[in-house]
């Protein structure tokens, strides 16, 4: 394998669920009223420390980033081809309170997974500030997987999984800079720039994008505390 110079210098780490609320199987829900008694459930969750959540996983930035992209909440014009999706996300701590304001910036290749470095367009790029709720949504096509020519000690010709690369940042939290993945790409275990641990090829679990419909896809971002 010749490419390893930028395998990134991260140790694996899921991010945890969300904290759990209180389950309708309760029994104590059956004999007594819900305004009269807590339910066990509520009761234990005051006395158990809160859940905490694992900070999103970074990753490598990767050779095409562009600062200063236009905010606004679309990577592409409306004339650009491909398949249309959408980016829903969300920004939170690690105790999973919501983040306002929090600054996404987002950059993909093309359909052909071509990234745009030097149009006034910005092609594939925004960023926005995410809304009272820690929100940030985003229109896109989705990219392609991208050619990274042939490996000479096998033949073997290299593409990378499609993905989304974001910068997230906000006050009093640490920047994450990280790679997100969509579940159903055949790259995704295969991808020859991601090779965190010695025979070990492929992406993160943990930074592949949940989906709301085909075509959308939900991620939430976990930022530490600086
Ligand atoms: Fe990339």
């Amino acid at each position: 394998m010749v490419i390893t110079a930028t395998a990134p210098q991260f140790h694996y780490s899921r991010i945890a669920s969300q904290p759990q609320t209180a389950g309708s199987s309760d029994r104590f829900e059956s004999s007594a009223s819900p305004q009269a008694f807590p339910t066990r459930a509520q009761l234990l969750s005051l006395t158990r420390p809160a859940e905490r959540l694992a900070p999103t996983l970074g990753d490598v930035q990767g050779p095409y980033y562009r600062p200063n992209a236009p905010v606004r909440s679309e990577l592409f014009s409306v004339a650009e081809e491909g398949t249309r999706v959408s980016y829903r996300t969300q920004v939170v701590d690690t105790d999973g309170h919501v983040i306002p304001g929090a600054m996404v910036d987002v950059w993909t290749a093309d359909k052909n997974g071509v990234y745009d470095m030097e149009s006034s367009e910005f092609r594939g790029r925004a960023r926005q500030q995410a809304d009272g709720e820690g929100k940030a949504d985003f229109g896109a096509v989705r990219p392609g997987n991208y050619d990274l020519g042939v490996d000479p000690g096998t033949g073997e010709r290299l593409f990378r999984p499609a993905h989304v690369h974001v910068k997230v940042s906000a006050p009093g939290y640490q920047p994450l800079l990280s790679q997100l993945y969509f579940h159903d790409d055949p790259y995704n275990t295969i991808d020859p720039i991601i090779d965190r641990e010695e025979g070990e090829r492929g992406y993160d679990p943990s930074l592949v994008m949940g989906t709301e419909g085909e075509n959308v896809h939900t991620f939430k971002f976990v930022l530490a505390g600086a």
